[in-house]
């Protein structure tokens, strides 16, 4: 029935969808084919074929999907974490100094700062999203994963929640600070008080107002809003608008990025944003007009752009003003 929907991964999904609906691992169902399901079982497979058949992704069925060799638990808040931002991770692992933090911006799932610090014991993390939900969603992820004590959530608009920033570093260039998108309810998702000992080297959580950061990287929403509206129904339908919408021009979060994160940067720190495969050059020019050096585009597996990275340089910082 999926097959001829046309759902390319059809025997896979049923066969995963069964072995949730039952209970069953992927041996249990080869080894006990022959055996009857009763009404019960029956009806539950046929619910969540049912789910399939309008869209809704097996990960979304089942609750979570693999991401960097981890399962992260999602809900109806949250992206699902996708094959090509695993190149992200990649590059954050091999650019985070020894005991560096991590600043992640729209984290969603927790997907990227998490599978880097259980590939990177030595950093800490601070990790914001506008939705709360996917903020529970995250929390439950780093506990999953066992790196709950080196990360702590914080809710709102991208830098917002990260402090008024007494951070040496003023802007790099420009006219200031761009309006957030959306709005925040201020609330800390995760609201015991972060502890102040042990900081770096993999001791506590960064400090969201004292704390600078050597890595900040994000996969913000960046696609137009108007090319949200043709997207596949798995996507459009499921994922969540706030997660996919960059604005009219899909550039809305860069352009926030760009203009604050050297405010939150630590000298030499650097940048890492995942991009559409056409936003190369005008994520490059708005890192470039920030001030930033080194900006380079990095391409996936399929010669696609994919990743930005810039350098906060030190000096450029301080004579940009
Ligand atoms: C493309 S998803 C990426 C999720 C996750 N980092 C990943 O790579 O799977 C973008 C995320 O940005 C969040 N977001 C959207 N607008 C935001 C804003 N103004 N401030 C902070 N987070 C925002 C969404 O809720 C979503 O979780």
């Amino acid at each position: 029935m999926l097959g001829r929907l046309g759902f390319d991964s059809a025997a896979l999904d049923a066969k995963r969808l069964t072995s949730f609906a039952l209970g069953l691992s992927d041996l249990e169902i080869a080894t006990r084919e022959g055996e009857a399901v009763d009404e019960a079982g029956a009806q539950r497979v046929v619910e969540l074929l049912q789910r399939r058949l309008t869209g809704e992704s097996v990960a979304r069925i089942v609750g979570e999907r693999e991401f960097y060799g981890l399962a992260f638990g999602l809900n109806a808040a949250t992206l699902e974490p996708r094959p090509e931002t695993e190149m992200l991770v990649d590059l954050a692992i091999a650019a985070l100094p020894g005991g560096g933090r991590l600043l992640d911006l729209g984290t969603g799932t927790g997907a990227i700062a998490i599978a880097v610090l259980v590939n990177r014991p030595d950093a800490t993390a601070l990790a914001t999203d506008l939705s709360a939900e996917a903020l529970a969603a995250a929390s439950g992820n780093a506990a999953r994963h066992g790196v709950e004590d080196k990360i702590a959530f914080l809710q709102g608009s991208w830098f917002e929640p990260v402090g008024a920033s007494p951070h040496p570093n003023p802007p790099l260039k420009g006219e200031g600070t761009p309006s957030s998108l959306g709005q925040s309810s201020g609330l800390n998702v995760e609201p015991k008080p972060l502890p102040l000992e042990g900081r770096g080297w993999g001791g506590g959580k960064p400090q969201p107002d004292t704390d600078l950061f050597d890595l900040i990287i994000s996969n913000p929403p960046y696609i137009t809003s108007a090319v949200v509206e043709t997207l596949a129904p798995e996507v459009r339908d499921f994922d969540p608008r706030l997660a996919l919408d960059g604005g009219p021009d899909g550039l809305a979060p860069y352009r926030i990025i760009a203009a604050e994160a050297a405010r939150y940067l630590s000298p030499g720190g650097r940048v890492l944003v995942e991009i559409g495969y056409d936003q190369g050059a005008a994520v490059t020019a708005l890192f470039v007009a920030a001030g930033f050096g080194n900006v380079a585009v990095h391409r996936d597996l399929a010669g696609l752009d994919r990743v930005i990275s810039a350098h906060h340089i030190n000096g450029i910082t301080r004579t940009a003003r």
